[in-house]
């Protein structure tokens, strides 16, 4: 699958005529957050404020060689090529299911997304349930998710110190975290029509890195309320913060609202891998970012409860999970 970052003419005249210019995106050199101190402040200060101001940025310089990025392209790609019957083996409507498959379309026809999920984080604990179609799945999935988790892993410290709550704070937790894989694939948008392949929502966990093959997500610009395309550049990867970043932060962070467009070029994978505490793990306000003037305003909450919510027959279409837990 080719993955050009050049926006073709549909893109821009959509991006030009839909879309007034959004503040720049924030495009982070991760290399020299391990040099020396001065320049490693500089970076916590430089997410920090994408975080803050934006919710979301890009990364270079991660430490992910492109083969490795290519290699879980391509075979997230034959995956979703394997025969229906082969697919359908991993099927479930049951979301605690370690590997789900699926898809979603929007007049319940032509799918508009097909979707492989599951559990990344212990690999020895996951990889036994993960497709063994195509032969390269495992370990090409298994090398990106490690990869991505040592980024994820030390984005969060960098954010946590911007926050002034230190780099290790609550270090055992994120060590201990889960990691959920979502690797989608959307088809060529039809001609004539602009359609939507993932409706707008945030995630979960507290920061989502996705890698795709080339552009279709959009993130809602707070300033403008309008819809913002991302550009994939080839080896950039995309960040923005969840749903539990909010959480912890109370409120100072705010989740990222995002949907994925077809791209009119060409089908599409992305794979957004997820990070949270462990599955029953409580997430809360960072009790050092709490004080008279400013008191708490989520409540304590596991992936397991999210879970749970999602399951439930909560009126979960009036009101996000996230606004279940303001107070
Ligand atoms: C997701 C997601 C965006 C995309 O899987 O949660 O937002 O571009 N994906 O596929
Ligand atoms: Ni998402």
């Amino acid at each position: 699958m080719s993955c050009d970052s050049r926006s073709t003419p549909q893109e821009q005249l959509r991006s030009d005529k839909l879309h007034p210019p959004a503040p720049p995106m924030p495009v982070i050199n991760l290399g020299h957050l391990t040099i020396e101190p001065e320049a490693r402040s500089r970076v916590v200060e430089d997410i920090a404020r994408a975080c803050h101001d934006l919710g979301y940025f890009q990364v270079i310089n991660h430490g992910i060689s492109q083969s490795v990025m290519d290699r879980a392209v391509e075979a997230a790609s034959e995956f979703f090529k394997l025969p229906s019957e082969t697919k359908q083996e991993f099927a479930s409507d049951d979301i605690r299911r370690p590997v789900r498959y699926g898809t979603s379309s929007k007049d319940g026809t032509r799918p508009a997304r097909t979707f492989l999920k599951h559990y990344a984080h212990p690999l020895s604990e996951w990889l036994q349930y993960w497709p063994e179609k195509p032969p390269t799945y495992r370990e090409d999935m298994g090398k990106i998710s490690a990869e991505v988790r040592r980024v994820a892993l030390q984005l969060m410290e960098a954010i946590l110190e911007g926050r002034g709550l230190g780099k290790d704070y609550q270090h055992e937790e994120f060590q201990r975290g889960l990691q959920l894989l979502q690797v989608n694939c959307y088809p060529k948008e039809p001609e004539g029509d602009s359609a939507i392949g993932l409706a707008p929502h945030s995630d979960h966990g507290f920061l989502t890195i996705l890698l795709a093959s080339c552009s279709g997500l959009e993130v809602l610009d707070r300033s403008s309320n309008t819809w913002r395309v991302v550009q994939q550049p080839r080896h950039a990867l995309h960040v923005h913060v969840g749903d539990y970043m909010e959480v912890l932060s109370n409120g100072r962070i705010r989740t990222v609202v995002h949907r994925a467009v077809l791209n009119p070029g060409e089908a599409r994978i992305s794979m957004a891998s997820i990070h949270s505490f462990g599955m029953h793990e409580t997430v809360s306000v960072a009790k050092e970012l709490v004080d008279e003037q400013d008191p708490e305003r989520y409540k304590e909450s596991s992936f397991s409860d999210f879970l749970d919510y999602l399951m439930s027959n909560a009126d979960k279409k009036r009101m996000s999970f996230l606004e279940s837990l303001r107070i």
